[in-house]
C-alpha cells in the first residue's frame, strides 16, 4: 500500500455558532492530487487551513506527513502537539488566492527568506537554490523584480517557488488562480500541472473543472461541512456522479 501523507478523520471546526466542519475524513496518499470542490461557504478554506493549524480545529485527528495530532473537544493543544505542528508545517507548503508576497522583498527574496530565516541556508546556497525555483517557474528573469512590477500570474508563480524552496511533502493549494485575469490563469494551471506530473503530493481547493479533469487523482466534494462525494476523478465527471454533482458541474 502507497504512504499516506494526509489522514484527517471526524475533523470539525465551529466559529461560533456556525458550525463550518461537520465531520470531515479525508485520505491523501503520497504522489496524490485531490482536488477538492464545493460551493462558496462550504468550508474548503477553513479545511486547507485547519491542516496546517492556521485554523485550530475543535475536534478531530490528524496526521499530516507522519505527525499526529488529536484534538478532544474543549481540550487545549498539549505541548507535545504543538511539537507535532510545529514539524508538521515545515513538511508542507500553501499557495494562497492573494498570492501573500512580501511587497519590500524582490521575487528572488520572498522565495529564499525561509530559506534563510528558518532553514539557516547560507546565503549563496539558498541564492543558488532560489534561482533554479524561480526557472521551474519560468521567472527567472524577474529575480530581481518587486511584487508591484509583476503580473498576478507572476506573483502566484513566485509564491508557488516560494513554498518550493523548503522541499514539501505536501502543498496545499487556495484557489490559485481565483484572483487572476483569465488569461493568466494558465500559466500557473501550467506549473501546477508540472508539480503534479513530477510526483509531488497536492491538495488543490479550485473552481477550475479543467484542471481537476485533467490533473486530479480524486475529487472531492464538500458542502454543508461534510463530503459529499469523494471519489476517483473519473467517476466525479461521469454522468451517473449524482444529481447535486451534475447540478453544480452545469453551473461552470
Ligand atoms: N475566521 C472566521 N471567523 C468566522 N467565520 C469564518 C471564519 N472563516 C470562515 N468563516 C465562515 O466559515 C464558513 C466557511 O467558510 P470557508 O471555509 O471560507 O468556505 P469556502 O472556502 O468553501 O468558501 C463561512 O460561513 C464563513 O463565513
Ligand atoms: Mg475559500
Amino acid at each position: 500500500m502507497s504512504q499516506i501523507k494526509i489522514q484527517v478523520t471526524a475533523l470539525a471546526k465551529a466559529f461560533g455558532a456556525n458550525t463550518v466542519l461537520k465531520h470531515v475524513d479525508l485520505t491523501v496518499k503520497a504522489g496524490e492530487v485531490v482536488v477538492i470542490l464545493g460551493p462558496s461557504g462550504s468550508g474548503k478554506t477553513t479545511l486547507l487551513r485547519s491542516l496546517n493549524f492556521l485554523e485550530q480545529p475543535d475536534s478531530g485527528t490528524l496526521e499530516i506527513c507522519g505527525h499526529r495530532i488529536e484534538i478532544k473537544s474543549g481540550q487545549r493543544l498539549s505541548r507535545a502537539n504543538k511539537q507535532q505542528i510545529s514539524q508538521l508545517r515545515q513538511k508542507t507548503a500553501m499557495v494562497f488566492q492573494s498570492f501573500n508576497l512580501f511587497p519590500h522583498l524582490t521575487a528572488l527574496e520572498n522565495v529564499i527568506e525561509g530559506l534563510i530565516s528558518v532553514k539557516k541556508v547560507p546565503k549563496d546556497e539558498a541564492i543558488t537554490k532560489g534561482m533554479s525555483l524561480l526557472e521551474k517557474v519560468g521567472l527567472r528573469e524577474k529575480a530581481d523584480s518587486y511584487p508591484a512590477r509583476l503580473s498576478g500570474g507572476q506573483k502566484q508563480r513566485v509564491a508557488i517557488a516560494r513554498g518550493l524552496s523548503m522541499d514539501p511533502q505536501v502543498i496545499f493549494f487556495d484557489e490559485p488562480t481565483s484572483a487572476l485575469d483569465p488569461e493568466l490563469r494558465d500559466e500557473v494551471l501550467t506549473v501546477m500541472r508540472n508539480l503534479a506530473n513530477a510526483g509531488m503530493t497536492m491538495l488543490v481547493v479550485t473552481h477550475e473543472l479543467r484542471f481537476a479533469q485533467e490533473a486530479a487523482d480524486r475529487v472531492v466534494f464538500m458542502e454543508g461541512g461534510v463530503v459529499v462525494k469523494d471519489s476517483t476523478t473519473e467517476a466525479f465527471f461521469a454522468q451517473d456522479s449524482g444529481e447535486r454533482i451534475q447540478q453544480f458541474l452545469r453551473r461552470y
